[in-house]
């Protein structure tokens, strides 16, 4: 008896042991592991990333006892929809198995998709789960493998409610296993940029090219950076505008149309600059290049109000911003009452007050402000108005408090238009760009649509100066890799006034009402900025512009990098190569040169090669790094350096003509 217990036990745990065997989903409930595994919570998951909240061991993402189908289980990963977490698996495991589903706590909300990658390629993946449904069992081998991956999408509907549990989540060891699994951030590391000492010497900065309706306010505050105080002057300003010589600010109409080529000098105490800047004068002339500002709705989502749109336009000017380019101030939804008055006219929240003393003081900083409606009766997330059957009124208010810019939001239309096709999509943006030619008051016109109906392809001849191309930005790698990833091959539709637009910049403390640090990395951040540099994107800052870091200054102020965005040839990059999660990006420069983009992608440092037949140069040519700041040499047919995870390196190839 005692010999066959003792054979029984041995069994036992040689099948337990025995390479690639798959635990049970019972045993996925128990408290204690089973011999010769280990429970993926008792690895570092704090490394997980996720859309929402924070990873939790053996609980939920918001801290209840994981729970599926109504089974509690002691041990697992409590997430969120976008994320992963990624485990360096050293050759050392054989198996995954966990139970996979929506939390409990979400009474039946959420949908999400799990899935289970090895060594890059995807092993196991469930279908669409919704909260309520019956967990899944997954089972995947990993003899051999190196990197675990495991992910959580958001079943394309977005990320609410998607609480997503790796229930009782087990790692097999292989037999004699000398290292443990552990777990990796993936695009962690140190950025790869230099923040270099500011220049005490005066430059003049982005735009040397702006355009304006003749008889209509003109404002431009000339972006120069240097130690002060500055004294500025202009050779052929065009009639009608003045300049004021110690703040630089351009003002007054223009009286007719045409192009001016205007000399700017800024001297300081260490030296002079010149710079020209090319005026235009002319009906439908604005934003010649993309728009470059501030938004509320990263960081505040529906409670901005009147103090925190001051605050920015103070800090615009105060973190020297402005000096940089950065012109905007916009107010995104939930500005209005919800109700109009008994004329019809729209109503601004009590916390907004006064809107023309508002612009006004913005205005007087020499930055434009902006406002925020849709075509629809309401806007997306809250009781405020659209402009439906409203917009001839709407656009004269805008005009009449001052506004320079409007961000036009789909939300409610298509609850009273029905349709389909882009005559569809467009009628609604073409109503209120007529509404916008009836004002006296120049109003840069921003589409945002999310890209419906192709909207790259008749947004220029529809009068959008800009148009979204995707869905909302997060602060996660996953959405930052969508949205670039989908921006391929729109560059042809991107010229002079009439802009792309991958949605707004997520760098700095964001959180849509929520203020936190980004959640993305710092060479996820580099990565960001250098696409929407060269895919002329607007840069509209996302953050609490009063709690600005250095990196996040850094980032945003670099000249050689706004240089690109705003380049006057407004030629945007497309992606000109790629290999796996390796890819290419160039464009063409104004000086003849090219801009390029080096990405990676992928979850550890790479290699990237920009090949001259690749970016349209020939020969020997000249290569600057512009996040290093520096000239890395000559070369005759590619240039090749490492990019961190996640990374890229911004390039400029070329000699200046
Ligand atoms: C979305 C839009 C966002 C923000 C939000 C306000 O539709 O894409 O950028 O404006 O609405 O609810």
């Amino acid at each position: 008896m005692t010999l066959f217990r003792h054979f029984l036990a041995a069994t036992l745990l040689l099948l337990a042991l025995a390479p690639g065997r798959a635990q049970t989903p019972a045993q996925l409930q128990s408290a204690d592991a089973p011999a010769g595994t280990i429970w993926l919570d008792s690895v570092d998951i704090s490394k997980a990333r996720q859309g929402y909240g924070q990873p939790r061991a053996g609980r939920s993402v918001d801290d209840h006892p994981l729970t599926l189908a109504g089974v509690v289980y002691p041990h697992g990963l409590g997430t969120h929809s976008v994320g992963r977490l990624i485990v360096k698996l050293h050759g050392a495991a054989t198996r995954f198995t966990s139970l996979v589903g929506v939390d409990d706590e979400t009474g039946g909300k959420g949908s999400v998709i799990f899935s289970v990658v090895v060594d890059g390629k995807t092993q196991a993946q469930t279908g669409v789960l919704h909260g309520g449904d019956r967990p899944q069992f997954l089972s995947v081998d990993l003899t051999g493998a190196q990197t675990l991956i495991l992910r959580v999408g958001d079943a394309g509907d977005g990320y609410f409610f998607d609480h997503a549990d790796w229930a009782g989540a087990l790692i097999t060891l292989a037999p004699n296993a000398t290292s443990r699994p552990e777990t990796y951030q993936g695009g962690d590391g140190p950025p790869r940029l230099v923040i270099p000492p500011p220049d005490p010497r005066p430059a003049i900065h982005n735009p040397h090219i702006i355009g304006a309706t003749p008889g209509r306010p003109f404002l431009l505050l000339i972006p120069a950076t240097g130690d002060g105080p500055l004294t500025y002057s202009a050779k052929n300003l065009p009639a009608g505008l003045t300049l004021d010589a110690k703040t630089g600010l351009i003002t007054g109409a223009l009286q007719r149309a045409g192009t001016a080529s205007v000399m700017l000098t800024v001297r300081g105490p260490k030296g002079m600059a010149r710079h020209t800047l090319i005026i235009i004068g002319g009906d439908h002339k604005l934003a010649l290049t993309p728009p470059m500002g501030w938004n509320s709705w990263n960081v505040w989502a529906t409670t901005v109000d009147a103090g925190k749109v001051r605050a920015a336009a103070d800090e615009m000017i105060a973190s020297g911003l402005a000096r940089h380019g950065f012109q905007y101030i916009n107010i995104d939804e939930g500005w209005d009452r919800g109700t109009r008055d008994a004329q019809g006219r729209l109503q601004p929240q009590p916390s907004f007050g006064d809107m023309h003393g508002m612009t006004a003081y913005v205005h007087r900083k020499g930055l434009r402000v902006g406002i925020y409606s849709s075509p629809g009766p309401f806007t997306c997330d809250g009781p405020f108005c659209g402009s439906w059957q409203h917009e001839d009124q709407d656009a004269a208010t805008f005009a009449d408090w001052g506004f320079d810019y409007l961000k036009y939001d789909w939300c409610t239309y298509g609850n009273v238009v029905h349709g389909s096709g882009q005559a569809y999509f467009q009628h609604p943006y073409a109503v209120m760009r007529a509404s916008l030619d009836k004002v006296p008051h120049d109003i840069v016109f921003s589409f945002c649509q999310y890209g419906m109906g192709e909207v790259w392809t008749w947004g220029a001849r529809t009068g959008g100066n800009s148009w979204r191309t995707h869905g909302d930005i997060d602060d996660n790698w996953q959405s930052l890799h969508d949205i670039y990833e989908h921006e391929a091959g729109h560059e042809v539709y991107a010229s002079p006034g009439h802009w792309n637009d991958p949605d707004m910049l997520m760098v700095g403390v964001v959180g849509k009402g929520s203020p936190h640090p980004t959640h993305l990395t710092p060479n996820e951040q580099i990565l960001h900025i250098s696409l929407w540099c060269l895919v002329s994107s607007p840069l509209l800052i996302g953050c609490d512009m009063t709690r600005m870091d250095p990196f996040t200054l850094a980032l945003l102020s670099n000249d050689e990098a706004l240089d690109i965005n705003q380049d006057p040839l407004g030629r945007a990059a497309g992606r000109v190569a790629q290999d796996g999660d390796l890819e290419v990006w160039a464009r063409p420069l104004s000086d003849g040169t090219r801009a390029v983009g080096l990405v990676n992608g992928g979850d550890d440092p790479a290699t990237v090669t920009a090949r001259w037949a690749d970016i349209g140069v020939k020969g020997r040519q000249p290569v600057r790094d512009l996040w290093l700041h520096r000239d890395v040499g000559t070369f005759d047919s590619a240039y090749s350096v490492q990019v961190p995870a996640h990374g890229c390196a911004l390039l400029k190839i070329g000699r200046a003509r």
